[in-house]
């Protein structure tokens, strides 16, 4: 038995939560044996005790108004703009075409901005995804499986795959169209870079990202894809939309990885045959070079647990049925290291 948290303090208490905590991870481990990885999904593992939260401070500190402004952009704005469901900062205008109203906007109260977690640019997120480069016909029908409830995540607590779930029904297919023009005419460019390693910082979750903790820690990385802003500061206070992530993936995953997509094996089947050469897409089917890692991971997990189900799924079933994890993280570890 494990016991993940540090975070009590040497006092009767201790020895109380300790006990609580071991119940919990018996009772964790027993009924929920198929817990997705909480490393693809942003969650620690469930039944990890949560430490107390530290007491609210008597007054709470006032917001943060100061202005923030980015290195080359000429609107400066503060944390509220940023953070604006309905009209996040968009820090370089000149980097995209107009964006419909839906993009930039959203539509109250049920619709977010897409580009405060996309991105205006598209380029998205680990903890969301990127949507920029992809095929018109593709973007559309993803966003009919969300709206049909055919996409879901086999992590109910992933609250952000449930919002696009809320968007997309409140949505008209105008309004999909002009999202899905408008960010398929932006390609998908570098973005994450890859590299293998035996160790890695150690990190906090927030909000679903994995941000690294201050000073120089690291722990081994095991079974896991760790992916990181490179700029913590300017990916989770500024939403900087040039401020790239770095994805540590275990030493030798990116050869097994290819090993397992391109030569024939009982396991899976070549993803180049439907994803095109260099898996860049072909046709509608949706191109994998250079995608978050976390994100294949998780559709490929959540295709196998029949969680994503849409009309489309039933070509990718037989692809990932007989993948065990580890064969899954690998595969994944290798289209990220693949350039767009
Ligand atoms: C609150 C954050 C958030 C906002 C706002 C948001 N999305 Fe998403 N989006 C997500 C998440 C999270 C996922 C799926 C990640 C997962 O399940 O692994 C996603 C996935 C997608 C995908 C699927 C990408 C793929 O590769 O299949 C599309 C398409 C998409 N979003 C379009 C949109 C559009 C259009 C809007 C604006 C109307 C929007 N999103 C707004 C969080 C968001
Ligand atoms: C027989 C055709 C076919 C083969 C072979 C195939 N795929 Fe797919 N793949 C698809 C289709 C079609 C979709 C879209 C599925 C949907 O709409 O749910 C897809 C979707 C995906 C997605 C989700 C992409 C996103 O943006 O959400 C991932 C990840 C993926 N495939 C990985 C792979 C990998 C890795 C391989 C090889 C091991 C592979 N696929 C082999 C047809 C295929």
């Amino acid at each position: 038995m494990k016991l993940t948290n540090t975070g009590f303090t040497k006092t009767g208490t201790r020895v109380k939560m300790l006990v609580t905590a071991a119940a919990c991870t018996v009772l964790a481990s027993a009924a929920f044996a198929a817990d997705p990885p909480g490393w693809a999904y942003g969650f620690p593992p469930a039944g990890t005790p949560v430490a107390a939260p530290a007491p609210a401070p008597p007054t709470p500190p006032p917001p943060d108004t100061s202005m923030k402004s980015l290195p080359g952009a000429s609107g400066q704005f503060i944390r509220a703009q940023i953070g604006d469901r309905f009209g996040p900062a968009d820090w370089y205008p000149g980097d995209h075409p107009a964006m419909p109203d839906v993009v930039s906007h959203g539509k109250k109260p049920e619709v977010f901005a897409c580009g405060l977690c996309h991105y205006p640019n598209g380029k998205g997120r680990p903890e969301n995804a990127s949507v920029n480069g992809y095929p018109v016909e593709y973007f559309i029908q993803q966003m009919n499986d969300f709206k049909n409830g055919n996409r879901k995540s086999a992590e109910p607590r992933k609250a952000n795959t449930n919002l696009m779930m809320q968007f997309a029904k409140n949505m008209t297919d105008a309004e999909i169209k002009a999202a899905a023009e408008y960010f398929a005419a932006m390609p998908y460019t570098p973005w994450i870079k890859v590299m293998e390693t035996a160790t890695v910082p150690k990190t906090r979750i927030q909000g679903g990202m994995f941000l690294t903790l201050e000073g120089k820690e690291t722990e081994p990385i095991g079974n896991r894809i760790i992916e990181t802003p490179v700029n913590a500061e300017a990916t989770e206070v500024l939403r900087d939309p040039h401020s790239s992530f770095i994805a540590y993936v275990p030493m030798g995953s990116v050869k097994k990885g290819e090993a397992l997509v391109t030569k024939a094996n009982g396991k899976t089947t070549q993803c180049a045959v439907c994803h095109g050469a260099d898996l860049k897409g072909i046709g509608p089917v949706p191109g994998l070079a250079g995608r978050s890692p976390s994100y294949v991971f998780r559709q490929m997990n959540d295709m196998k647990q029949g969680m994503r189900k849409g009309t489309w799924t039933p070509l990718m079933k037989p692809v990932v049925e007989s993948l065990a994890e580890d064969d899954m993280l690998a595969i994944a570890a290798y289209t990220a290291s693949l350039k767009p």
